[in-house]
């Protein structure tokens, strides 16, 4: 099994992908010992910005495509969402879109477990309904979804793993039903 996990962020030091790094660890370490986990950096997937224009004079540009086949070669999705104003940070929209030019079923049937994280009480919970409740039109398989908030008091930097109890619980709670999918 192959486990694709980023964070849907550029910064340099995402919080989510942090996040998304150590679910990815938990799920391997506690859950399925022999998984493969691969943590990707949005920032391998820099891209134009999209337009229709760039896309009718140059097409699409092959990191589209390189990132869509990182989805399919996995066999599951960790993804973690920044939120900015309330929504996807630019750098994840601009991937997907034009991803999503290539294949609009950009996440390939592949069962996902959506987290989000924030330094405040909101805990990025609009990105993350935003996009747990729209997985299914882009063809995710949606197993489980946790939003994180107060991130620099759950979250241990330095050991990079969720030091909030509860909500270490519920993220192993989702990554079973993860594995419950995998195991179907
Ligand atoms: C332009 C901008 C808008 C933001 N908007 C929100 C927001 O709407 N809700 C929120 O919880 N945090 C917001 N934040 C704070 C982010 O949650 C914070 O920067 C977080 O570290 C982003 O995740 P990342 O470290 O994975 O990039 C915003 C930050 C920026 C720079």
């Amino acid at each position: 099994m192959n486990i694709l996990a980023f964070g849907a962020s550029n910064s340099k030091t995402s919080i989510n992908k942090a996040l998304a790094t150590h679910a990815a660890e938990v799920f391997h370490d506690e859950l399925m010992p022999d998984c493969n986990i691969e943590v990707i950096d949005l920032n391998d997937y820099e891209m134009p910005l999209y337009s229709i224009d760039y896309e009718q004079e140059h097409g699409v540009p092959k990191l589209a495509q390189a990132f869509l086949d990182k989805i399919g070669e996995s066999d599951a999705l960790i993804i973690s969402y920044a939120e900015h104003n309330g929504h996807y940070t630019v750098a994840y929209k601009n991937v997907f879109d034009w991803a999503s030019r290539l294949n609009g079923k950009v996440f390939q049937g592949k069962p996902k477990v959506a987290l989000s994280a924030s330094p405040g009480k909101g805990g990025a919970s609009s990105v993350l309904s935003a996009a747990a409740g729209s997985a299914v039109f882009f063809d995710a398989k949606l197993v489980g979804q946790l939003s994180v908030p107060n991130f620099g008091d759950a979250f241990d930097t330095d050991e990079g793993k969720l030091v909030d109890e509860d909500l270490a619980a519920e993220l192993r709670s989702e990554l079973q039903s993860l594995k419950d999918v995998l195991e179907d």
